[in-house]
């Protein structure tokens, strides 16, 4: 299921981002930030359990967070943009890695690099990934994921296409898809329109 996050700092975070006079070094800070509001809502259902502590006035109970938390997996390179982000709410997390990139001809993806931390069976994994277009990598990474072990997936993508939520809602129904915005389509060259152009060279500076 997709679910659109709603706040009025998220609205006015991806403006700023579809700027196109927007420099990389505010493009970085910003996708970091507008991360970091959404960790806050994807994390919102985790499990806790009742400690007892004590503060210095007095014995208490308090939550903590149950089990073996939470994994982060940033999709390469664009996906690197939104971890410190999400650090920053769980500073925690164990952070995997999937190298993809798309073949501008065929915009399949092409997976070049996985390394994921051993006990993802155990954990509930992120993958962030600031682009869901045609919705080929992020099938492929949840792929990678499952065939690792991991049973509970979800997904957190700043901007995404109809098309590419449809294709991850068919492949992976279980999969949960968090996401800022919603565009109107994708274009000949398989890009979000309107969108906010190529995510890892406007974040990296690269053309
Ligand atoms: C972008 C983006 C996603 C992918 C989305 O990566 O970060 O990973 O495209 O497209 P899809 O939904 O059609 O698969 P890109 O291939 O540009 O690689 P990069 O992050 O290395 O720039
Ligand atoms: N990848 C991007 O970086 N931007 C898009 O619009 C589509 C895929």
């Amino acid at each position: 299921m997709a679910q659109i996050i709603n706040h009025p700092l998220i609205d006015h975070k991806m403006t700023i981002l579809r700027k196109k006079e927007t420099s990389s070094m505010e493009f970085r800070q910003v996708v970091n930030e507008i991360a970091a509001l959404m960790a806050y809502e994807v994390t919102r259902d985790l499990e806790t359990e009742e400690v007892s502590i004590e503060t210095p006035i007095a014995p208490t109970k308090g939550k903590m967070i149950l089990g073996k938390k939470v994994g982060i997996v940033p999709i390469l390179r664009a996906g690197l943009g939104m971890v410190e982000g999400f650090l920053t709410i769980v500073p925690s997390a164990r952070v995997g890695h999937i190298g993809m990139y798309r073949d501008p001809e065929t915009l399949k993806p092409v997976t070049y690099y996985s390394k994921l931390p051993k006990d993802v069976s155990q954990r509930l994994m992120i993958i962030v990934d600031p682009m869901l277009a045609t919705g080929g990598s992020l099938i492929e990474a949840i792929d990678e994921l499952k065939r690792n072990g991991a049973t509970q997936i979800r997904a957190v993508n700043l901007l995404a296409a109809p098309e590419g939520i449809k294709a991850v809602e068919e492949a992976h129904p279980d999969v949960d898809i968090y996401v800022a915005a919603v565009d109107e389509r994708l274009n000949e060259h398989g890009y979000i329109v309107p969108g906010l152009g190529d995510a890892g060279d406007r974040l990296f500076g690269t053309k």
